[in-house]
């Protein structure tokens, strides 16, 4: 019994001080990232560098080049485009599964239903089998070269800390995902909206089959249509696999490269939205859209040992308003990917930064109001809604003002 006690007591100390120490660890003495939507490098690579990978992840891809034979889009820049290359847009995919019996089962060809055929004999559609579905929005990746040189520890030790400041109300969960140039070496996921990855070059890869159609070293084998084989070989795939051995890397580098999404100087200036960012800690919304994480030092091996965090992304604090970890508030799409049965019904925080550049909100791109997407926070969540709910009518203004400047 004293155990318990003693444990409650540092929760409440730790909760009591929790205002006061937003961050899981000090931003003191680190340098801040560097920000804004301009198509400048933030100096992992040089100007002229950045251009050339920027122009590769915005070039049109056709048949010849190993579109399709089932895609989504033409480039990377088609879905990462608002307000600058690399960021975000309107665009969403389609996801469907089975479940049934408590087991979640995959349809034939994988839960990504393709939205486009290179050939009307082959597009896919939703199969009858199939009982789950949702739409996916498009993400931001401008920023994405520091969150990847987030160190797994830093990870773990929000989540931890999220359990301890609600007695295990909040908590976080890291789901491990290979990462293909390593050799499938184990990483905390942080990309997607199921940390479904964990770097840039296996998103990459994973992206330019699954959105594009196009195979590479890292991921030779070719979609099917609903599980029919339409790779090279059938009448409607002319190139052979690897399609293309060069142009991940150049994404890679491009995502790598740039800088974090910016905030509206303006309205951040203002004491509304200073107000506003007291709100949401009040709140509780920090607990998981956190203000600010700092990455790994220059220097640390990551990615399996493939990749070290260069000077340029390195001791870096960034302001996310994420914690890049799944919880489960009651609006979980029901798919599973690379986590386990447990993931099913969680989603990655949407992290906050660059939240004015795009107006329609959650994973499915179905809230279109900021006052909408809070109210459909419940589980996890279920205290910091109610506390929303109980807020005066200027308080509510400041919160939204707040959000308007991310
Ligand atoms: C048809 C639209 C579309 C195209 C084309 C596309 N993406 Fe995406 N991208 C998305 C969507 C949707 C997501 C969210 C996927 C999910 O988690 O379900 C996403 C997520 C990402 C993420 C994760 C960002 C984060 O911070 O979590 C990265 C990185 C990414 N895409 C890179 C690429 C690259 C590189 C290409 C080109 C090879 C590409 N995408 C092509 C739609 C697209
Ligand atoms: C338990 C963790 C948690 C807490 C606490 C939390 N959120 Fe979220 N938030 C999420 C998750 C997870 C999503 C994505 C859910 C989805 O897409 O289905 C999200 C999404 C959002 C979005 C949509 C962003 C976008 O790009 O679509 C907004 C806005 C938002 N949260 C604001 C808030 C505010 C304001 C609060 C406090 C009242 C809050 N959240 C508290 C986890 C949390």
């Amino acid at each position: 019994m004293k155990r318990v006690s003693i444990l409650t007591a540092i929760v409440w100390v730790a909760a009591a001080t929790w205002a006061l120490v937003p961050a899981y660890v000090s931003t003191q003495g680190f340098v801040e990232a560097p920000t804004g939507f301009d198509n400048a490098t933030n100096g992992f690579v040089d100007q002229d560098m950045f251009d050339a990978a920027l122009d590769t992840f915005a070039e049109q891809e056709f048949i010849a080049d190993g579109l399709g034979p089932v895609y989504n889009a033409q480039s990377c820049g088609e879905c990462h485009q608002n307000p600058v290359t690399g960021a975000i847009s309107q665009i969403t995919e389609h996801r469907a599964g089975r479940f049934r019996q408590g087991v979640f089962t995959g349809i034939p060809g994988g839960s990504l239903l393709h939205s486009r055929a290179t050939n009307a004999a082959i597009q896919e559609h939703m199969p009858a089998s199939a009982n789950v579905d949702t739409f996916r929005t498009s993400l931001n990746t401008l920023g994405d070269g520091f969150v990847e040189a987030i160190d797994d520890a830093t990870l773990q030790g929000i989540a931890a800390e999220q359990s301890l400041m609600t007695r295990g109300r909040i908590g976080g969960e890291i789901v491990m995902v290979p990462v293909f140039e390593a050799g499938n070496a184990l990483r905390a996921g942080r990309f997607g909206w199921k940390d479904q990855q964990a770097s840039l070059v296996s998103f990459s890869a994973d992206a330019y089959l699954n959105e594009m159609g196009i195979t590479s070293p890292l991921q030779p084998t070719e979609n099917t249509s609903n599980g029919r084989f339409v790779g090279f070989g059938s009448r409607f795939d002319p190139t052979p696999e690897p399609e293309n051995v060069e142009d991940v890397q150049a994404f890679a580098t491009f995502m790598r490269a740039t800088k974090a999404p910016s905030r509206d100087s303006r309205i951040a200036a203002t004491p509304e939205a200073q107000r506003g960012e007291q709100v949401f800690n009040d709140l509780g919304c920090n607990i998981c859209h956190r203000p600010s994480i700092v990455t790994a030092p220059a220097g640390t091996s990551i990615n399996g040992g493939t990749f070290t965090v260069p000077e340029a992304l390195g001791d870096k604090i960034i302001h996310p308003y994420g914690d890049f970890l799944l919880h489960d508030i009651g609006t979980g799409d029901g798919i599973v990917q690379n986590g386990g049965p447990t993931t099913r019904n969680k989603m990655r925080t949407a992290p906050l930064w660059g939240l004015r550049t795009h107006n329609r909100l959650m994973h499915d791109g179905l809230s279109f109001t900021l006052t909408d997407a809070i109210l459909r926070h419940r589980g996890e969540a279920f205290r910091e809604t109610h506390r929303f709910r109980g807020l005066h009518a200027r308080e509510t203004a400041e919160l939204l003002t707040f959000l308007s400047s991310l």
